[in-house]
């Protein structure tokens, strides 16, 4: 039965806020997840500027808006805004502290999750198909990006978790943090071994870098995983395939597949992914 006093019509507009976001591909993803799931909704990238995120996020919310993805440089601001008294943060989110999903309740409250680090784990195990219970896994970075794929990661119960770092000390402080027996070494350090997965979530590929790690943590059965996605395979697979790797694949999986988990969240529905990561694919 229909709550008489529930006069809100239900929220069609959602978006991403970040800076940049020309690029973003989340409304073309967002859209075609609604076309396959008959939801009406309109999806835009907003653009906020330096010191005006809380003020976008209440304009927003004010203006019949269902839902948010944020993107950088917001997601640690969305989770202090999560932190506020009465608003809510799901664990996962709390852990990586920074927040991608926002919800607008019809009481006003906010709620903050994280679905990168879900959705990187679901595209590793379900489209490229590597099982990641029981195997060895070096991470490589230790900032937003990586803080955000920990507590999952952890979740698919790995024989082992390493994360290496530029500056170790991020690495060791991040593997205090998180705990469940992940360790930490230098970058010179972790090729004193070789890893089932490997999983760069540096900003190297950015710029066209390899982070300094040797190839010997790289091993013929070593999968590879960049979360960084370019149109050709990022310098880092090519630098991966070329030490004998067996796969290599970039994040542009993880990207489609947290766009899934925030749509789920919104509306309780969860799109088929293959056809939206095919067509991006072909893009
Ligand atoms: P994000 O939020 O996207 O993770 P960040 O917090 O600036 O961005 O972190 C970037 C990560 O990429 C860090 O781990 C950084 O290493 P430092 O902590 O030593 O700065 C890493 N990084 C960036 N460029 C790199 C490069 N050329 N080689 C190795 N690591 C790099």
């Amino acid at each position: 039965m229909t709550d008489i006093f529930d006069f809100s019509p239900d929220s069609t507009r959602f978006a991403v806020m970040g800076n940049p976001v020309k690029h973003s591909k989340s409304p073309q993803i967002h859209d075609m997840f609604a076309r396959q799931c008959g939801v009406s909704m309109d999806y835009q990238a907003i653009q906020v500027d330096s010191g005006g995120f809380e003020q976008a996020v209440s304009h927003f919310a004010a203006h019949g808006g269902g839902g948010l993805n944020i993107t950088v440089p917001y997601k640690v601001e969305a989770w202090m805004l999560c932190q506020r008294s009465g608003n809510q943060c799901s664990e996962r989110a709390g852990l990586a502290e920074a927040v991608n999903t926002l919800r607008f309740e019809k009481n006003g409250l906010i709620a903050g999750d994280n679905t990168d680090g879900t959705g990187m784990v679901t595209d590793i195990q379900q489209n490229i198909g590597c099982p990641l219970d029981g195997r060895s896994i070096l991470v490589i970075g230790a900032g937003g990006a990586v803080r955000g794929i920990l507590g999952p990661l952890v979740e698919c119960n790995p024989s082992n978790i390493t994360i290496t770092n530029r500056t170790v000390s991020k690495a060791t402080a991040l593997a205090q943090r998180i705990g469940s027996g992940i360790e930490s070494l230098s970058l010179d350090r972790c090729g004193d071994r070789s890893y089932d997965m490997v999983i760069n979530g540096t900003a190297a590929s950015l710029g066209q870098q390899l982070p300094n790690i040797s190839p010997t943590c790289i091993a013929a059965h070593t999968n590879v995983y960049d979360m960084m996605y370019s149109q050709q395979p990022t310098v880092f697979m090519q630098w991966a395939l070329s030490c004998g790797a067996a796969s290599a694949n970039d994040g542009l999986g993880m990207l489609v597949e947290q766009a899934a988990e925030s749509f789920f969240i919104w509306h309780g529905i969860r799109p088929d992914t293959g056809p939206v990561l095919e067509a991006l694919r072909k893009d």
